[in-house]
């Protein structure tokens, strides 16, 4: 007889009926009666709960009988087959002992599970359905993400955290520094003199890691990272975070096309991966979060099995001028695409994700690879119904002078980009790459309509509590 712990979604895989085994998990709900009772089980290894079986033969029946919800517990017993709904196996308990018991002030009351409650409860709210889910689903499309790009052969780059470069030149860098901020040292002049400073330069939490992924690509070719990045907009909205986490797949000897063709690819194979692996937390999430889009499987069925549409930020911006629409934002050409206008384009329009490409180049960073117009830039948007902007991207402006004219004009530091500028001097190459906002990614499939909900401890503004 195995006494060995049996996680829950093993046991539910494999035919483990007449088999007594143990299960250790915390206790979801207790019905008790006089002669049996129920506990229901979940381990977090997968969204199904066991049916535990308790006869009031056994001797410390009534302090199980009485467990309240959140109780992490061991049990023994035999698996038999189940007649009720639900897993097709339950277990009869030979012996329950309790680990670590709760009281009445534990926090994940059936009633009290609103998303915003369960955002100040971010340390117990993986126990419910809902998170469980979600997190699983953000494990999944993680692994997803290394699998899709292994197996096409690109190397996985860990871009660095501290950087003393603003990647995207946006001046949205959280400050890196060991200085005393009541005495801070001065240079001369009066400004802050940061030779002092931990790095003996300014440093800053990244914003991309795509100035080294670019160096990676010259030399192994085919790259993409995978890790945190940093943001200061004071953007409070349901799709921004202060800390996200971002995949930038960055290729040589490619041209934006072969970029756009990636990431409608990777995005299709995000889709597929949950479809095919989390049918069931998708099936939880849509039944209890999408009431406005109960065709939410449907959808992402169709986004995985059809082609994107593919305009360019001209077209796009005609097509909204003759929508008969009526913006907040003005839709002049050269103007940036609000929120309201890609909602528009993917929600009213087109009704599916739409790449947009060849802004014009004031609208984006200095990076990208300049238009023969002198206008545009070869930029795309990857935008979803819901969501807005999920993936940004472009081919890089591989031209030395270009790029050096270009920072003259964006008023940035030549010296600060050095080492960027040498790739254009040294064997450059036509390149192009792009960022998919992973907590983005995950609100388009899972139908969650916060981004604090698909990260595990979300930063944003005067909010870091965990
Ligand atoms: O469009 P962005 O700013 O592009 C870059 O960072 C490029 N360096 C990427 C590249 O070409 N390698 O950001 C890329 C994506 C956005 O499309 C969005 O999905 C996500 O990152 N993102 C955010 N997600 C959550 N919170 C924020 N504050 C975000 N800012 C960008
Ligand atoms: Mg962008």
């Amino acid at each position: 007889m195995s006494h060995e712990r049996v996680v829950l979604r093993e046991l539910f895989r494999g035919d483990l009926v007449g088999k007594t085994v143990t299960v250790k998990g915390w206790v979801r709900s207790v019905r008790k009666s006089k002669k049996i009772s129920f506990v229901v089980l979940n381990d977090g290894t997968t969204f199904d709960n066991l049916q535990i079986v308790v006869d009031a033969g056994l001797n410390n029946y009534e302090e199980i009988a009485s467990m309240l919800m959140g109780t992490s517990i061991s049990a023994v017993g035999k698996l038999v087959r189940s007649e009720g709904r639900g897993q097709n196996v339950e277990m009869q308990a030979d012996n329950i002992s309790i680990i670590g018991p709760v009281d009445m002030s534990y926090p994940l009351q059936k009633k009290a599970t609103s998303l915003e409650y369960l955002r100040e409860q971010a340390h117990l709210r993986v126990r419910t359905n809902t998170f469980g889910a979600i997190f699983r689903i953000r494990h999944g499309m993680a692994m997803a993400t290394h699998e899709f790009f292994n197996k096409r052969g690109f190397f996985y780059l860990n871009a660095p955290i501290i950087t003393a470069q603003d990647g995207e030149g946006a001046g949205e860098m959280f400050k890196v520094t060991m200085l005393n901020l009541n005495n801070l040292p001065q240079k001369e002049n009066g400004e802050i003199d940061y030779s002092k400073d931990y790095f003996g330069k300014e440093t800053s939490l990244t914003v991309t890691g795509q100035l080294e992924a670019e160096c990676f690509a010259m030399g192994l070719g085919a790259v993409y990272t995978f890790g945190p990045t940093f943001r200061s907009e004071n953007s409070n909205t349901a799709r921004h975070l202060s800390e996200f986490w971002m995949i930038e797949p960055e290729v040589a000897f490619a041209d934006l096309e072969d970029v756009a063709r990636l990431a409608t690819d990777y995005i299709k194979h995000l889709i597929g991966h949950v479809l095919e692996h989390h049918a069931g937390e998708l099936e939880f999430l849509v039944k209890n979060y999408c009431e406005d889009r109960p065709d939410h499987i449907e959808m992402l069925k169709s986004v995985r099995d059809r082609e994107f549409i593919k305009i360019t930020y001209t077209e796009a911006i005609d097509i909204l001028n003759k929508s008969g629409q009526k913006f907040s934002f003005p839709t002049d050409w050269g103007c940036e695409l609000q929120s309201e206008h890609e909602r528009f384009l993917t929600e009213k329009h087109f009704l599916a994700p739409t790449i947009v490409t060849d802004y014009p180049k004031k609208c984006k960073a200095f990076y990208m690879k300049q238009n023969p117009d002198g206008q545009t830039v070869r930029a795309m948007d990857i935008l979803v119904p819901g969501v807005g902007e999920i993936v940004g991207g472009s081919q890089r402006e591989d031209n030395l002078e270009k790029l050096q004219e270009r920072l003259r004009e964006l008023s940035m530091k030549e010296e600060d980009y050095w080492w960027y500028l040498e790739l254009r001097k040294y064997g450059s190459v036509p390149h192009a790459g792009f960022g998919l906002g992973f907590e983005r990614a995950l609100m388009y499939v899972t139908g969650m309509s916060n981004v604090r909900d698909v990260i595990p401890f979300p930063r944003t503004p005067k909010s870091a509590e965990f």
